[in-house]
C-alpha cells in the first residue's frame, strides 16, 4: 500500500482513539466503579442509571469502564467483571435475555423458551464471574411502551436484580427514565443517576473550551491548529450545537483532509468543507459558521444570547 496512505490512515487510527476525561464523564465514571466494588459488601446491589441525548457519549463511557475491566479467558476459566449487551429492536424480554446470553458469548443464544433462557443466563453469569450488568440502548424496551409494558419490563428488571444480585447500569436516551418513573420498587434498587448534557458554551464557556483544547493537543499535527483562538469557540459551538459526535465527525473529516494534503495543521478551510459536508444538512443553520467573519460570529452569539 502507498506508504503515504499507510501512514494518514494510523494517525486517523490515532484520532478515533482520542477520548477526553472531561469533568461528568470522569464522574460518571467514578460511579460506575462504585456500583462495581461497593455491590458485594452491600445487601442490595448499587444500581445506577445514565441517560443522554444521542451524541453526547454515552456508549463511549461505557466503552471506557469495559476497557478498563476487560475479560480474561484462561485454560480454567472466564473472567468478564463487566458485561455489556445491547437492548434490540423489536425489544421484549426475551430478546433481551438473548442479547446478554451473547454478549455472554452463549452459543444459540436465541434457543429456547424465555423460561429456558432465563435460566441459561443465571448459570452463565455465574460461570463467567460477571459483577456488573451495563444495558445500553435501554430506551427501545421502554419508549412508546403502554405502562402496562413499562411495568413488565420494570418486574423483569427488579427479577433479574433480586436472583442475580448483581448490580446493573441501565444506559440510554431520556426516555429510558420510564422505566424507574412507573416502578417505584425499582427506583428504589437506582440511587445513582446522571444526565450526560450538551456542552454548552454559551453558559459555560470553560468546559467547551477546555474540550476543543485538550482535542487539539491530542490531534498527531506539527502546528496547534488554534481551535481556541479569537470566535473559534463560538464557532464550533454554532457548528455542533456542543453535541459530541457532531464535534468528533467534523474533526475526524476535517483531519482526514488536512492529512492527506499534507498540511501542518487544521485550516479553517477544511472545517468550511466538512461542516458543509457532513452537518449542515442536520444543522440548517442560516450559514456556515466557520465561513463567516468576526463580526458576524458576534452578531450571531448576540442574537443567540438574547433569544435564550
Ligand atoms: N469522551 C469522549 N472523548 C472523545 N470522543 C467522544 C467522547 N464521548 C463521545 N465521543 C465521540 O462522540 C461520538 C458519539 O459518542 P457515543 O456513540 O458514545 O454517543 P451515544 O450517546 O452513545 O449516542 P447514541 O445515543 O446515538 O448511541 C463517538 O464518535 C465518540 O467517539
Ligand atoms: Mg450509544
Amino acid at each position: 500500500m502507498d506508504l503515504k496512505y499507510e501512514d494518514v490512515k494510523q494517525k486517523l487510527q490515532a484520532i478515533k482513539e482520542i477520548r477526553v476525561h472531561y469533568p461528568i464523564f470522569s464522574a460518571i465514571l467514578a460511579n460506575m466503579e462504585r456500583c462495581l466494588e461497593e455491590s458485594v459488601d452491600l445487601a442490595e446491589p448499587l444500581c445506577m442509571i445514565i441517560t443522554g441525548d444521542t451524541g453526547v457519549g454515552k456508549s463511549t463511557i461505557i466503552k471506557t469502564m469495559s476497557d478498563r475491566h476487560p475479560s480474561i479467558k484462561t485454560s480454567e476459566e472466564v473472567n468478564t467483571p463487566v458485561l455489556v449487551a445491547s437492548v434490540p429492536l423489536p425489544a421484549t424480554i426475551g430478546a433481551l435475555y438473548t442479547s446478554i446470553l451473547t454478549a455472554l458469548g452463549a452459543p444459540f443464544p436465541d434457543r429456547g423458551k424465555i423460561e429456558y433462557k432465563r435460566l441459561r443466563l443465571f448459570e452463565l453469569l455465574k460461570r463467567c464471574n460477571v459483577r456488573l450488568i451495563i444495558l445500553d440502548e435501554f430506551q427501545h424496551l421502554v419508549e412508546r411502551g403502554t405502562r402496562q409494558r413499562i411495568e413488565t419490563v420494570a418486574d423483569a428488571i427488579k427479577s433479574l436484580i433480586n436472583q442475580t444480585a448483581l448490580p446493573f447500569i441501565l444506559v440510554g436516551m431520556p426516555a429510558a427514565c420510564a422505566v424507574l418513573e412507573y416502578s417505584p420498587q425499582l427506583a428504589g434498587r437506582f440511587p445513582l443517576s446522571a444526565e450526560i448534557p450538551l456542552f454548552d458554551w454559551l453558559e459555560q464557556p470553560t468546559s467547551f473550551e477546555r474540550l476543543l483544547n485538550c482535542f487539539e493537543k491530542a490531534l498527531p499535527f506539527a502546528k496547534p491548529s488554534g481551535f481556541g483562538d479569537e470566535t473559534m469557540p463560538a464557532r464550533f459551538y454554532l457548528a455542533t450545537g456542543g453535541n459530541f459526535r457532531s464535534f468528533t465527525t467534523l474533526i475526524r473529516d476535517a483531519s482526514r483532509s488536512a492529512l492527506m494534503q499534507d498540511c501542518a495543521r487544521i485550516e479553517r478551510e477544511h472545517l468550511i468543507r466538512s461542516f458543509n459536508t457532513l452537518l449542515a444538512a442536520n444543522r440548517r443553520l442560516r450559514a456556515n459558521p466557520f465561513q463567516e467573519s468576526n463580526t458576524a460570529i458576534e452578531r450571531w452569539i448576540y442574537q443567540l444570547r438574547r433569544n435564550q
